[in-house]
């Protein structure tokens, strides 16, 4: 099944460049999947299908309500009801518009909301914001503020152990490159 949503997301995904790519998707797969390494009482499969759904019914990209996509891949692979109903929580739960940094109830939730949160951290979280800022009209310096608004909270709110570990080189990546930035355009 999850080899299934690997191919399911490419096709939802394609032709998308503005930094919810297919890519992306795959990034916080993985991360996720290093997070359930490192903690092991959570349910791996369920980890793994919510972190490769969790943008499939993105609001930013599709005009789906009630996570029609998700649960329309998930009923074609005839995923046990219980299953769908976590997979579709922990989706709900990512997100940072609906959710702010309230953290979700189950290990599970709070690993994939990790996993997506690390993946906006670090060189792929810079090259993602101007890909964004780029596609949406913004200058250099509207990106950057996108930096001191929204990236630089998220090492703070992080559920997990490993992700706050994963997390401090990435950070301290953006730190450098503000400095950086600043000093080549003062
Ligand atoms: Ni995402």
């Amino acid at each position: 099944m999850i080899e299934a949503a690997k191919r399911y997301i490419e096709n939802l995904f394609a032709g998308d460049s503005g930094g919810h790519d297919a890519a992306h998707t795959l990034r916080v797969y993985r991360n996720a999947m290093r997070l359930a390494d490192a903690l092991p009482d959570c349910d791996r499969e369920t980890v793994a299908l919510a972190a490769l759904l969790h943008d499939a019914d993105d609001p930013k990209l599709f005009k789906t309500e009630n996570l029609a996509n998700a649960r329309a891949f998930l009923a074609s692979q005839n995923a046990d009801p219980a299953r769908i109903e976590a997979v579709c929580r922990i989706i709900d739960g990512v997100s940072f518009s609906k959710n702010g940094l309230a953290p979700p109830t189950t290990l599970e939730g709070r690993i994939v909301q990790d996993a997506d949160r690390l993946d906006a951290l670090g060189a792929v979280g810079i090259a993602r914001t101007f890909a964004y800022g780029g596609a949406h009209g913004r200058t250099l310096d509207e990106s950057v503020k996108h930096f001191h608004e929204k990236l630089l909270h998220l090492a703070d709110g992080l559920n997990t152990s490993p992700a706050r570990e994963l997390a401090r080189e990435r950070h301290e990546f953006l730190l450098q490159f503000l400095r950086q930035y600043e000093e080549e355009t003062r």
